[in-house]
């Protein structure tokens, strides 16, 4: 524990002592991918996925029996470029297990072997390929699995956003996976995704090639007793104190919506000296300077928004969870014009991730953006 770290981490790799709870989630994952099963794991957005699949991963029992890849594909838009980003990850990842497994797989990649380049440092050979040297990408998927199949301990790759690829252009992307997959039995994987619908889709249809293919974790909110006396223990650590009252009231703001969570606690842990306990003066102050900071950005997104689309994100605001908002009492509450401009704007909020809806409620996605309407918009 370095005095100057700030424990409330909310970027990057988290260590194993600033991560809070997960203990049920972190041990079914594991418990299923050493028994040689798959997993998908589905969440609201800045819950945790990528979190809990990292954290696994620097579990004693997998770091050391398994060989872990790790690889978001959310940027990706066809088939070319996630072979691109998986062979990427694939080789960054190999590099550190040491020469001998990364010459193994630059062996394995014939189809783009001719393009790796060799750096005099290290003695390795480096990745110096382009997205457009991928020009037969179903080989060079096949090699990726070629070698994962033939690597000296078992692999776990995850990949992160996985219901992008049912928005690639071409249709055969996830028979294509899946037939690998299937095939290979020296690799277990873990798909992470927040687009419900999507991912319900791809592994709930029957007909669908990821039918029931991986056993699901869902990620629900770190329970608030749990999540209390970690902000507690943390601000302890260094000397600081949160009364049990002001850790509940912020857990509650953001009904335990980790990334929230951590950020504002982030804030005030900075916010509070050593030798003070932070109190409700702290929390305020601490709350506006993130949403003040974001002012630009928030005002960015309105300024791209029609005036019914703002009607409509302002009302859910101030409602914080609104539901039934094509009802005539919701349309007069808010003052809103008729129901199908209000289905019509809602379509495109959902479409923009500026608005998402959990059993036909609705709230404004970002957290702080929400807060930051109901202080300044309305
Ligand atoms: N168990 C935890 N303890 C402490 N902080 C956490 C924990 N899980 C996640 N976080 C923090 O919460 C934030 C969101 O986590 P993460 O990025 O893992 O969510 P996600 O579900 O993958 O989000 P996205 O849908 O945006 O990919 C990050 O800032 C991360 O540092
Ligand atoms: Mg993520």
């Amino acid at each position: 524990m370095k005095e100057d770290e700030n424990p409330f981490v909310v970027s990057g790799r988290i260590k194993p002592e600033y991560f809070c709870d997960r203990e049920q989630e972190s041990a079914r994952m594991m418990k299923l991918l050493c028994n040689g099963n798959n997993v998908v794991i589905r969440s609201e957005r800045r819950m945790g996925k990528t979190g809990l699949i990292q954290y696994c991963f620097d579990q004693r029992q997998i770091a050391d029996n398994y060989y872990t890849f790790f690889v978001d594909i959310l940027h990706t838009t066809c088939l070319q470029e996630l072979v691109y980003v998986l062979g990427r990850a694939v080789y960054e990842q190999t590099v550190p297990y040491g020469k001998k497994l990364t010459q193994r797989l630059v062996q394995a990649l014939k189809s783009v072997n001719g393009r790796f380049g060799f750096d005099a440092a290290t003695g390795l050979p480096s990745f110096n390929i382009a997205l457009g040297d991928i020009d037969h990408p179903e080989f060079t998927l096949e090699e990726i699995f070629h070698y994962l199949q033939q690597a000296d301990r078992p692999c776990i790759v995850a990949i992160d956003e996985f219901q992008q690829i049912a928005k690639y252009p071409e249709k055969n992307v996830e028979a294509l996976l899946r037939g690998h997959i299937q095939k290979i039995d020296n690799c277990r994987f873990v798909f992470a995704g927040s687009e419900r619908h999507l991912l319900g889709m791809m592994f709930d249809s029957a007909g669908r090639p990821f039918y029931k293919s991986a056993d699901n974790i869902s990620l629900d909110a770190i329970a608030r007793d749990k999540y209390v006396a970690f902000m507690k223990e943390k601000f302890h650590e260094r000397g600081k104190a949160i009364p049990t009252a002001i850790a509940s009231e912020i857990y509650a703001m953001f009904e335990g919506h980790t990334y929230y969570v951590q950020r504002l606690l982030n804030e005030i842990f900075s916010n509070t000296a050593v030798g003070d306990a932070c109190d409700e003066e702290t929390v305020q102050y601490s709350l506006r300077s993130i949403i003040d900071g974001n002012d630009s950005f928030y005002r960015e997104i309105l300024s791209r928004t029609t005036l019914r689309q703002k009607s409509l994100l302002y009302a859910i605001a101030a409602d914080g969870w609104a539901s039934q908002i094509t009802s005539a009492a919701f349309i007069k509450h808010h003052r809103l014009s008729t129901a199908s401009s209000v289905q019509a704007a809602i379509k495109k909020l959902q479409e923009q991730d500026l608005v998402v809806e959990a059993d036909r409620k609705y709230r404004v996605g970002d957290r702080f953006f929400g807060l930051w309407i109901k202080q300044y918009m309305i």
